[in-house]
């Protein structure tokens, strides 16, 4: 298995649940990883994917977990439901308005976390992608000696960010109060918004 740039944040993303959290819901969850994680904490999990091969895979390996194969933008979100949802670098496959579906659907204290991909466009960007370059290339190397024997795993969908980083944070400080956003190594962001009471 190749090192997994979304794996590889799990553990920041986990930070971010509330003490308590009863109730989470994973966007684009893909095979499960992180419904996964989640539902190891003992939170209830829903976890929504479009894609038939994802979904099928994900329900094979796990129990407890609902896995849902639907499109995000055709569902209902009750709102308040949730004290915590995720979106997975899935949110550049979607309309960025989406967020806002989201943020109504978290429950008053819930947790909103996008680990995002982002189109490169500032010097800086490009620096950190290069930076990240080397980096990348030991820990596969790693993984895969360490993983080297187990079979492949579905590959979920991808798609190329067209939305930059400026972009992302301009609609979150109109969209988000209090959100809070950070670049990361592996071409990623880490975006936050807490639900008030
Ligand atoms: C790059 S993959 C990330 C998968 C997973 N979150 C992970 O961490 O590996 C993006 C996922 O978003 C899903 N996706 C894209 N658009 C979607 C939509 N409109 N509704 C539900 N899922 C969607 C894709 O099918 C794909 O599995």
């Amino acid at each position: 298995m190749p090192f997994d740039h979304n794996d590889h944040y799990h553990r920041l993303l986990l930070r971010r649940l509330p003490t308590g959290a009863r109730r989470a819901l994973d966007v684009g969850c893909g095979t499960g990883a992180f419904a996964r994680a989640l539902a190891r904490r003992g939170v209830e999990v829903e976890a929504v994917d479009r894609d038939a091969a994802v979904i099928a895979a994900a329900r094979a390996d796990a129990s407890g977990i609902h896995f849902r194969q639907a499109d995000i933008e055709d569902l209902e979100l009750p709102p308040g439901r949730y004290d915590y949802i995720s979106c997975l670098a899935s949110l550049h496959h979607l309309p960025i308005g989406t967020l806002d579906r989201l943020r109504e659907a978290l429950a008053p204290g819930g947790v909103l976390v996008v680990l995002g991909c982002y189109r490169e466009e500032t010097a800086r960007d490009r620096l950190i992608g290069l930076a990240a370059v080397p980096v990348n290339a030991v820990c596969r190397l790693a993984v895969h000696l360490r993983e080297r024997g187990t079979r492949p795993g579905v590959p979920a969908p991808v798609a190329m960010p067209t939305t930059s980083l400026a972009e992302v944070r301009a609609y979150a400080a109109r969209h988000l109060p209090g959100f809070t956003l950070r670049q990361l190594l592996f071409w990623r962001y880490l975006l936050v918004h807490r639900r008030a009471r």
